[in-house]
């Protein structure tokens, strides 16, 4: 499963570059707007400088003209980015329409199989599960990867990969993994926290504990002998 990293911010992207897992990058109106005064496509295109894989860049019109219009505007930005539609039958249109223009798309806030499959059908490159809100509401989030996972493996013709997002926990990354997603996209925070363990923490302490000590007996060693 390839790794995202789920932010408009160029910090967190460079960080997270500079550790050699990062596959792709997705933003959306939210999370640029955490990013005050930043614009919008020197933004996504130097992201694009960043990362050498693919960039959601997200729509915000509501219908399929206003879609298709902002997706071939974001598309002529980087050759790396993917447009994001919402799962709404504009969407889908949008979707189809863009790709006859050989223009990639990601289907997001995808809530239902159903929602997947259609996506698949219009000819999504990827469609993104939102699992962490899907927990919120009691749901289990893990439950649709696992569903959207076994409808496209039955259906060899589905090209669209899995995008995993709403992750909030480095459980949903691996969990994400196992029930057959493709790729996760992550916040910053919760890719730091994959790699966080208090038995490494204490490890590494203790090595360098003995370490040092090791150095201050070699030291009296030499004085003495001296
Ligand atoms: O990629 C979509 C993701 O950012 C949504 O996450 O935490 O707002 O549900 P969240």
């Amino acid at each position: 499963m390839k790794i995202y990293l789920d932010t408009a911010n160029l910090g967190e992207i460079r960080e997270a570059a500079r550790w050699g897992i990062l596959s792709g990058v997705t933003t959306n109106p939210s999370l640029m707007a955490r990013e005050t005064g930043a614009d919008f496509k020197e933004t996504i295109q130097e992201i694009a400088t960043l990362v050498d894989g693919p960039i959601s860049a997200e729509t915000v019109s509501e219908d399929a003209d206003g879609m298709v219009r902002e997706g071939i505007d974001y598309a002529a930005w980087h050759h790396n980015v993917i447009i994001k539609v919402p799962s709404t039958t504009d969407g889908l249109e949008a979707v189809s329409r863009l790709g006859q223009q050989g223009i990639r798309c990601n289907v997001t806030l995808c809530f239902s199989t159903s929602q997947a499959l259609m996506a698949a059908l219009a000819g999504a490159f990827v469609v993104s599960p939102f699992i962490g809100r899907l927990d919120d509401l009691s749901q289990d989030g893990m439950e649709l990867i696992r569903e959207i996972a076994a409808v496209y493996e039955q259906n060899p013709e589905i090209r669209t990969r899995i995008l995993a997002a709403s992750i909030r926990h480095p459980r949903h990354v691996v969990e994400a993994a196992l029930a057959g997603a493709h790729i996760a996209t992550c916040p910053f925070k919760v890719l730091q926290k994959c790699m966080r363990h208090p038995l490494t923490d204490s490890g590494m302490a203790s090595f360098l504990a003995d370490w040092r000590a090791r150095e201050v007996d070699m030291a009296l060693a030499g004085a003495s002998a001296g």
